[in-house]
């Protein structure tokens, strides 16, 4: 396969994202972490699940960047995960000098490529990503709303025992406690949730979707993988398949959203050229204070970075 995707970081969300990209056959798969003997030992792995699962893609691992040359997708999770008690602002110098350093490294060796940030706190991780490649904000983008809809369709399947093939959400904001999941463009066959579900279990759905990360962390002790690697695996799909596919990224706004210079989760069209346009919806006056608020969230963060703008 000539498309090439390196999944920095080989951890469990790394590891998830390389399995889904081979199984789906979207591009060969380098897998990079600094942890010897653990990129090569999981891409040995999921060579080795090939014949099963028959695909052809081809997985390497390794503990340089060598063989990274060239890629067309740099996904970056590497950095510390959370543990309880933790909010993703914890981790923010640590995963700040991972990020600043992993970036400078890849796009050195690709730097045509399209960065997608999973590493946390999401939004002023992709901060650190575009400052230090100086990519166009087309090329960086930050994996979180995909994730955060997908929690909240989960909890609406469950909530009316409907098939999650038949839910929509709509997530926005930053990837933290102050997300903006809403109802009123979040569907079930298309009917907004506000006409089939209470106000009150709405309201819990909302929190449940805010807090989504933090429950999994307080069951597993660890960060979320399953459910990151998947979402992150269908924006390299939209991209690599140039779908133009409208999904919820955070994206670097230059006055969308009344945001400027900043990122936040928001509807982005994804295709071969990463962003291909920001998809502004009209806000209600309580929505619109809720990412504004959001965003300020981010904007205090990202404040603190030390790397230069
Ligand atoms: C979560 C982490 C990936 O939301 O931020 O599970």
């Amino acid at each position: 396969m000539k498309t090439k995707v390196t999944v920095v970081g080989a951890g469990n969300v790394g590891a998830t994202v390389a399995q889904g990209i081979a199984l789906k056959e979207l591009a060969d798969v380098v897998l990079v972490d600094i942890v010897e003997g653990v990129p090569q030992g999981k891409s040995l792995d999921l060579a080795e699940t090939a014949p099963v699962e028959k695909y052809d893609s081809i997985l390497t691992g390794t503990n340089t960047y060598d063989g990274t040359e060239n890629s067309d997708i740099i996904v970056i999770t590497a950095g510390l995960p959370r543990k309880p008690g933790m909010s993703r602002d914890d981790l923010l110098w640590k995963n700040e000098e991972i990020v600043g350093g992993v970036t400078s490294e890849v796009v050195k060796r690709s730097p045509n490529s399209i960065l997608i940030v999973v590493s946390n706190p999401l939004d002023a991780m992709c901060e650190v990503a575009r400052r230090v490649s100086k990519f166009p904000r087309e090329r960086v983008l930050g994996m979180a709303g995909v994730l955060d809809s997908a929690r909240m369709r989960a909890f609406i399947s469950m909530e009316l025992n409907v098939s999650v093939e038949n839910t929509h959400a709509f997530v926005l904001g930053g990837h933290g406690d102050t997300m903006v999941p809403l109802p009123r463009y979040s569907t079930v066959a298309g009917i907004p949730i506000t006409e089939l579900i209470s106000a009150e279990r709405i309201a819990a759905i909302v929190d449940r979707t805010r807090t989504g990360g933090a429950e999994i962390v307080n069951l597993l002790k660890t960060s979320a993988w399953y459910a990151p690697g998947a979402s992150t695996v269908e924006m390299v799909e939209a991209i690599l398949k140039d779908k133009r596919k409208i999904l919820p990224c955070a994206a670097f706004l230059q006055g969308e959203y009344g945001c400027n210079g900043l990122f936040v989760g928001v509807p982005v069209k994804l295709g071969r050229n990463g962003l291909e346009q920001i998809i502004e919806i009209e806000l209600q006056e309580d929505e619109a204070a809720a990412l504004r608020k959001s965003a300020d969230a981010v904007q205090e963060l990202v404040d603190k970075l030390k790397t230069a703008a």
